[in-house]
């Protein structure tokens, strides 16, 4: 196979699948079936994205946590080969300031420790109290609304929302404008002028914010950073930047894997009988473990270029040539989880790729468990005749995000 050294070209080659995969109508829930025939056959292999090119992709589970933790496939989507997600992220890729996603080594570690404080283990524990409010009060106005309802906006969207413009210092009053904004250059095949108007108008608008917060400090992650401004640390665009990425990561991944969580239980009668029946948090715990694997809501694959050459299962990846860390195959490869197909809240040793793995690990895990664990689990226990409104296969699942989800969850009980 022929290839160049920037980005892996190879007109020849037709048979190479494209890239994104879709999910089947039938098994909505379940990972591309293609993704799943590639990863039978071998752990990576080459694929074709929207500008021609031809990365490699990263199917297996001991692969993609090879690759996850090794420092000579790099983040930083300036480097030629680098697979970009659209033409919308390339387009704007000079434009943006660096920050913790996309950059590697010492600077990585320097935006991450910024970030990490409010999202560490205690400080998100501490945390459970006001959350399990939020949550109940908005399973009240559930209930007392009329049926069929939408968890989506009247559950799965709003609690994350509200948690993260708190953690953040974000008025809650404006989160219809972020998550419009937030949504625009999300789009698996967001044009360069969409990612371009959404990128624009909520770096704007944080950078305002971080300005604001400078003079006058409040106990949140937007004043954090304005401190670090002052100290001379960051650059306001670099502070509005982390904070845009926070603001992102931190509502629409949570609420897309809660409204898929709350289809895939009702789907499994006898799991979601074991949620709602403990009490038991460790219990709980394992159960939205095996949630995260089994949904693996990432679609659309972490991106990475190898710095150098890298010799990995059978195949040498070059330097110069794009990588995708497609992680729905490898939470279901069975060479890892027995019977992977299969939803088993009881699951142990559930070493999942949810998350992604290494340094660049999701910083805001903790708090999304902790979001997944009480929403879920209040829901079950205070609507436990909830039932899908319409057949599974007839909802609108997000094929075209870059995380997977729901636009509309209409349920009865
Ligand atoms: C169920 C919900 C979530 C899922 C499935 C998820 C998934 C992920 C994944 C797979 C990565 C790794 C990216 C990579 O290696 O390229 C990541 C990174 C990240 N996540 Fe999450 N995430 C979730 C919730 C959150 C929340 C609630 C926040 C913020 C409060 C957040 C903030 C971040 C940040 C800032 C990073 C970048 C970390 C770095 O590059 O060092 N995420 N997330």
């Amino acid at each position: 196979m022929s290839e160049t050294l920037t980005g892996g070209v190879d007109e020849a080659a037709s048979d190479v699948p494209g890239y994104p995969m879709t999910r089947s109508a039938r098994c909505p829930l379940a990972p591309p079936p293609q993704a799943l025939a590639l990863n039978a056959a071998k752990p990576l292999s080459r694929v074709r994205i929207w500008d021609g090119s031809t990365p490699w992709l990263i199917t297996g589970y001991e692969t993609i946590r090879a690759l996850f933790t090794d420092s000579r496939a790099s983040v930083d989507d300036r480097l030629p080969g680098y697979p970009h997600w659209n033409e919308g992220m390339l387009a704007t890729v000079h434009k943006r300031p660096r920050s913790v996603f996309t950059s590697d080594a010492d600077e990585h570690t320097r935006f991450r420790r910024m970030l990490s404080k409010p999202f560490t283990f205690r400080r998100v524990e501490g945390l459970r109290p006001a959350v399990q409010k939020i949550a109940d009060d908005h399973i009240d106005a559930i209930l007392a609304g009329p049926q069929p309802a939408d968890l989506v906006s009247a559950l799965a969207l709003p609690v994350p929302s509200l948690v993260i413009s708190q953690l953040l210092g974000v008025p809650y009053s404006d989160a219809e404008f972020f998550q419009e904004q937030a949504h625009k250059g999300m789009g698996r095949y967001a044009t360069a002028e969409a990612s371009a108007e959404g990128a624009v108008a909520l770096a704007r608008y944080i950078a305002k914010l971080v300005r604001a917060k400078m003079e006058a400090p409040d106990e949140d992650l937007v004043s954090d950073l304005g401190e670090r401004v002052k100290a001379d640390e960051l650059s306001v665009r670099e502070a509005a930047q982390l904070a845009t990425g926070v603001l992102i990561a931190g509502h629409e991944t949570t609420a897309n894997m809660l409204s898929l969580a709350i289809v895939a239980l009702l789907e499994h009668p006898d799991q979601l009988a074991l949620l709602r029946d403990t009490d038991d948090q460790k219990a709980i715990a394992t159960a939205v473990e095996e949630l995260m694997r089994y949904l693996s809501i990432i679609q659309t694959g972490q991106r990475r270029v190898a710095v150098e050459d890298i010799d990995i299962a059978g195949e040498v990846i070059r330097a110069g040539e794009g990588i995708i860390l497609d992680i729905p195959p490898a939470n279901w490869d069975t060479k890892q989880f027995a019977d992977a197909d299969q939803l088993d809240l009881k699951r142990q040793d559930n070493a999942h790729v949810g998350f992604g793995y290494g340094r660049h690990q999701c910083v805001g895990q903790q708090l999304a468990r902790m979001e997944l664990q009480i929403v879920l689990h209040t829901l079950l226990r205070r609507i436990p005749t909830l039932q899908l409104a319409i057949p599974m296969q007839q909802l609108p699942f997000k094929h075209d995000a870059l995380a997977y989800g729901l636009y509309e969850l209409p349920v009865t009980w």
